[in-house]
């Protein structure tokens, strides 16, 4: 049909709300990428669809840009505030959750979180993540294995926590000296390691942020139960990006970026008893172990 009073023709697509969605997909149809054509094609199905459902206001899908642009604005090269969005939203978790599903035995794996931004520091085994000197001492040792349970000698064993205040070393700059709460260990020829540390405490992630607003305006909590990140690289297998929780923690049951998972999660018990002290330390002082399973590549 020809349109004579606007000069418009069969070649033009008359673009409304149920055209607009197939219309934007098929223009990305000649990405020479196929994998980005198809990721593209599916944010696009789904984005459109929560607009159709939503059916925002125009001043609403401004706020949505504004609190996107925000969140940019506070990102820096210590500082991620997408990844915090990503991670509040859950879908950090389920990323992971996605590319680990054949786990066979392996240790289960957890968000990367936004804080490993910083090279860990290499340390020797039994050196201290502490470079403040608490008087507590948290001893932690664990072994990397394969799935066939052979130790894994040499492996990397990437380290970082937050103190017991719940803070990460870049969020005290002028408190914590870098790389505190932090160490890059090798295994020895059993695939052992053992390192001193503090007990970490439950923390807020940052709430001084877009994301911070967000949790705070829809009535959510900020809090991470107590934990310590694991980045565990062996050769010739798959490297795993996981955590050890402290039992007990009040907020296991409610993390704000949904990364328990019961297998992770560990005593951190009282030694008291000389006679079952390791590694030349003195009672009293915490002990937590971790076995770190790899699956072959
Ligand atoms: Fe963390």
């Amino acid at each position: 049909m020809v349109n004579h009073s606007s000069g418009a023709d069969e070649v033009t697509p008359d673009l409304g709300e149920g055209t607009i969605t197939a219309a934007v997909v098929e223009s990305f149809a000649g990405a020479k990428d196929e994998r980005l054509a198809h990721c593209i094609a599916v944010l696009v199905r789904h984005l459109h669809a929560a607009v159709r459902e939503l059916e925002p206001t125009s001043a609403e899908w401004l706020a949505v840009v504004e609190f996107l642009t925000a969140t940019g604005h506070k990102s820096d090269d210590t500082r991620q505030e997408f990844v915090l969005l990503s991670d509040v939203l859950g879908v950090s978790a389920l990323v992971e959750n996605i590319n680990h599903r054949k786990a066979g035995g392996a240790t289960e794996a957890t968000v990367l979180g936004p804080f490993h931004m910083t090279q860990s520091p290499p340390r020797e085994l039994g050196d201290s993540l502490d470079e403040v000197g608490h008087d507590e001492v948290c001893l932690v040792t664990g072994q990397v294995r394969s799935v066939d349970g052979t130790p894994l000698a040499g492996a990397s064993v990437d380290v970082w926590q937050a103190d017991d205040a719940g803070f990460y070393d870049v969020q005290q700059p002028d408190i914590q000296p870098a790389g505190n709460g932090r160490g890059l260990f090798t295994t020895d020829a059993q695939g052992r390691f053992h390192f001193r540390t503090v007990v970490p405490v439950h923390y807020p992630i940052p709430t001084d942020g877009p994301v911070g607003a967000l949790l705070l305006d829809t009535g959510r909590h900020p809090y991470r139960p107590a934990h310590i990140h694991f980045l565990v690289e062996a050769d010739g297998h798959r490297p795993v990006t996981t955590h050890i929780f402290v039992s007990g923690d009040p907020y296991l049951g409610s993390d704000a970026v949904f990364s328990v998972k019961r297998s992770l999660v560990r005593e951190v018990r009282l030694v008291e008893d000389p006679r079952g002290a390791e590694y030349g330390l003195t009672p009293p002082y915490r002990h937590a172990h971790i076995e770190l399973v790899l699956e072959p590549a």
